[in-house]
């Protein structure tokens, strides 16, 4: 999921990839920049130093290790928007099941692992991560976005709205996430029955499904 973000985002945004070992980080920031043809600012480092300046940070760990690198950056979070696109969930050999933790989702657990200033979002999980990184491909996807902090919001339904092309629709508090956590494995079963390659979900208003422009409220 992180190359695909960096991918979309790097023409804006000054991105910084994180990894446990800096040069890994910096070996996928330079296959970036490759991608990108050298356009944009595309750095990398290790986990604590890559979220130490920014003012958002998407948590692309899956979510068994979500406790200890959220453990790593805890110190190093001030205040920043942290998006989470996690999804707790296990594959039984017939189909794949939400399993979220004792805080009811990911992004609750995150919120309660990440110091009281982190403004966490939850966001994107039903995005496809090889969709992601084709940054040429139209994704006409809706995302559903969790969160309590409406600047927080504000701030990843502006980043949705910049990858071609993703809607960005509000469901509620940071609270509601495991709903929106839990439909990737629903999706990820039917696309698995169906044959579907790297499917998504769009909302349809009668019987058509919505344009990006067709939302126009702000957020909240
Ligand atoms: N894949 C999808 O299509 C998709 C779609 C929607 C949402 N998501 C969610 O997005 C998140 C990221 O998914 P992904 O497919 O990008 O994950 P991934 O490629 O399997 O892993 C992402 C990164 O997690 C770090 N990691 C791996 N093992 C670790 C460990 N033991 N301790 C700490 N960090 C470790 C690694 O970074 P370093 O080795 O560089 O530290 C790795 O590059 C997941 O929570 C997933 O549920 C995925």
């Amino acid at each position: 999921m992180g190359m695909g973000f960096a991918l979309r985002w790097a023409a804006n945004h000054e991105i910084v990839i994180g990894s446990r070992k800096a040069d890994k980080a910096i070996e996928s920031a330079y296959a970036v920049k490759q991608i990108l043809d050298h356009e944009g600012d595309v750095w990398g480092a290790d986990n604590s130093s890559a979220v130490s300046e920014a003012d958002a940070i998407v948590l692309c760990v899956p979510h068994e290790h979500l406790s200890s690198v959220a453990a790593d950056l805890t110190g190093c979070i001030k205040g920043c928007v942290v998006i989470s696109p996690i999804v707790p969930m296990s594959y039984n050999g017939k189909f794949f099941r939400y399993c979220p933790p004792s805080e009811g989702s990911a992004a609750l657990q995150a919120k309660s692992l990440l110091p009281a200033d982190a403004r966490i979002v939850s966001a994107f999980h039903t995005i496809s991560a090889s969709a992601l990184a084709a940054r040429e491909v139209e994704l006409r996807a809706d995302t559903f976005l969790c969160g309590d902090d409406q600047q927080a919001l504000e701030l990843v339904r502006g980043l949705a709205l910049e990858m071609r092309s993703i809607r960005p629709l509000m469901v509620g508090p940071l609270e509601a996430s495991s709903l929106i956590e839990s439909l990737t494995p629903m999706l990820l079963n039917a696309a698995r029955k169906n044959k579907i390659k790297d499917a998504g979900i769009s909302v349809v208003s009668e019987g058509k499904a919505a344009q990006i422009g067709d939302i126009k409220a702000p957020c909240g």
